[in-house]
């Protein structure tokens, strides 16, 4: 603990296109060069665990973006690239199995990372922090962020921060009834 997800949307809350386009997040003026406070939260966090389809957006960067380990979802991969040795596993399990063994591995600050991945977390009421930063533009359609969920869940907000008239970063902390 804590499970944290670190996501951009759409106003409309959308992660992606449909096919999983983001070059509309990739287009996003930032004339000073702005990480927009990116490294600062992965210096908060152990681990990522990443959904498959996420996972090979991210191989298409032009280098691998992170220097900590990351947990790919998936049930049909069964290898990853040489490159990526010792930096990059594969698991598979319900996310509250995950949780367990990523946590009794020492790793217990996570990064959720993915559409259907932060879904199914959500689903088990297992994100404990959502930094969601909404992007000035309308895609109509696309992979949602948020879907069903079993409860309401309650959130305290922390703190929101504007960049450049274009971007709004919100911090939400879940509120657990003790
Ligand atoms: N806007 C943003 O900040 C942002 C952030 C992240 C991602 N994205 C975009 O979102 C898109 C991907 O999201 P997505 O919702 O399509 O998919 P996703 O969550 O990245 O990946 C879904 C896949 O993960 C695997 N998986 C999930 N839970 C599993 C479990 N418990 N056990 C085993 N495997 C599991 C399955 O892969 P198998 O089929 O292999 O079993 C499933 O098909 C990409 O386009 C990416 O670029 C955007």
């Amino acid at each position: 603990m804590p499970n944290k997800v670190y996501i951009a949307t759409s106003i409309d809350g959308f992660i992606a296109k449909k096919n999983g386009d983001i070059n509309w997040l990739m287009d996003i003026p930032n004339p000073e060069g702005s990480d927009f406070g990116f490294n600062e939260f992965m210096n908060s966090v152990d681990a990522i665990v990443m959904g498959r389809l996420t996972y090979e957006q991210v191989l298409k960067f032009s280098e691998w973006p992170y220097n900590k380990p990351v947990f790919v979802l998936s049930s049909a991969l069964k290898s990853v690239p040489e490159f990526l040795n010792g930096k990059v596993n594969i698991i598979k399990g319900n996310p509250k199995s995950i949780i367990e063994k990523l946590n009794s591995m020492k790793y217990s600050n996570l990064y959720i990372d993915g559409g259907k991945t932060v879904q199914e977390f959500l689903k088990e009421d297992l994100i404990d922090e959502l930094i969601i930063t909404r992007i000035s533009i309308l895609l109509g359609d696309g992979i949602p962020l948020f879907s069903k969920l079993i409860n309401d869940q309650k959130y305290e907000h922390l703190a929101t921060e504007i960049f450049n008239n274009t971007l709004v970063k919100s911090h939400y902390k879940r509120i657990r009834n003790k």
